[in-house]
């Protein structure tokens, strides 16, 4: 139990995702082992930037396939590494019973590993701000790692849109009750924000959201925050949000089912974010963006309401600072270079 040696081995779901990619990368940089799971290693698009990574041309990176739909997927994969991060997605949200039975197998495989001592699973925002009624947002507008949505809501369901929160706070608890109950490993939470920043391969232009709404508005055409009906992008950098996942997994500090928001508390309106392409980027010739509204009539008529609900939030993020030293990248900066990573994986900008 706790934190994982110098050089070790960390296995990382989702590596060939957005976050999950970086994470792998972060990992190599410091100099530790990595077995990257992703759902086909001999998925060419999907797995081409992991294997032009360095550390995979000297073996320190190895490619396994595991689709975490099937039970067991993990177990030879885990077993010799000290590390876990558990990134990935699952197939569906909407059906509880499927998700913690995704999550009990990869418990399984971890204590079967013998070798897993420290696991960093990646929860999300929403399992902190995910509210069914926005007015809870109102009565406890302080964003800390502290506030769940209010889960007595009886209008709380998978139906109702609230899945994904749903699905991220029984993976909290999932993992931190079975680590205690093995007491030989711990489980730490990160929550990020809005990830913005370079993508490292073209397939993760069109997932996200938030990257792939950045290309939308760079070939002309963006809608409202869906996510959150109006929100403003709360955002962190994705290479802020790796670096945060490697230190919870070597912190010494951090304590089993303690969660970590992971964002910069920078807060921009969509607008403003399409405008700050052309601000910081004036050399594009960029012709700007036209947003689309694809909400229904009484959303529509609800919002100022929404707006000066989250007008009203107070994100914070001093637990993470302090425990463990994370400094934030800007917004502007993460742009810029989501941006020009776009750019080069094919994005064509609509110019003036
Ligand atoms: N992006 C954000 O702003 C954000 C914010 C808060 C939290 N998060 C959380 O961060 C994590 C990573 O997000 P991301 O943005 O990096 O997403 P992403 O780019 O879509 O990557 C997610 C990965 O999950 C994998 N996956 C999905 N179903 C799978 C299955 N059945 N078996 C194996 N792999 C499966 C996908 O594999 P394939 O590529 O093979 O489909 C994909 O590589 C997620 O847990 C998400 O909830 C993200």
């Amino acid at each position: 139990m706790g934190p994982m040696p110098q050089n070790g081995t960390v296995a990382v779901t989702g590596s060939a995702g957005f976050i999950g990619g970086w994470i792998v990368r972060t990992l190599l940089d410091k100099g530790y082992r990595v077995r990257a799971c992703v759902r086909d290693a001999n998925d060419g698009v999907k797995t081409g930037f992991l294997r032009a990574m360095p550390g995979y041309a000297s073996g320190r990176l190895t490619l396994h396939s595991a689709d975490l739909d099937k039970a067991g997927c993990f177990d030879t994969i885990f077993k010799g590494c000290q590390g876990v991060a558990h990134v990935s997605h699952v197939s569906t949200y909407n059906d509880q019973d499927y998700v913690q039975k995704v999550y009990d197998h990869i418990i399984n495989s971890i204590n079967l590993s013998e070798s897993v001592s420290r696991v960093v699973v990646t929860s999300s925002i929403a399992a902190v701000i995910g509210e069914t009624d926005i007015q809870e947002l109102v009565r406890r507008p302080v964003c800390d790692e502290d506030r769940y949505p209010d889960e007595t809501n009886p209008q709380r369901s998978a139906k109702g849109g609230q899945g994904y929160s749903i699905g991220k706070i029984l993976l909290e608890r999932a993992f931190a009750d079975a680590a205690e109950a093995s007491g030989r490993w711990d489980a730490i939470t990160c929550c990020p924000g809005d990830n913005v920043g370079p993508i490292l391969a073209t397939h993760q232009k069109e997932v996200g959201p938030w990257q792939h709404n950045v290309e939308t508005m760079l070939l002309g055409q963006y809608t409202e925050n869906v996510i959150g009906a109006y929100r403003p992008w709360w955002t962190v950098d994705v290479r802020d949000t790796a670096e945060a996942h490697v230190r919870m997994l070597e912190s010494e500090k951090v304590k089993n089912g303690e969660r970590f928001i992971a964002w910069s508390t920078d807060s921009r309106e969509v607008d403003d974010v399409c405008a700050s392409i052309d601000r910081l980027l004036p050399e594009l010739g960029f012709a700007g963006g036209t947003k689309v509204d694809p909400f229904p009539a009484p959303i529509q008529a609800r919002k100022a309401e929404f707006q000066a609900a989250w007008g009203g939030c107070e994100l914070r993020n001093e637990r993470i600072r302090k425990t463990l030293g994370m400094e934030f990248r800007p917004l502007d900066t993460s742009l810029r270079d989501c941006v020009e990573s776009l750019l080069v994986h094919g994005v064509n900008v609509k110019t003036q």
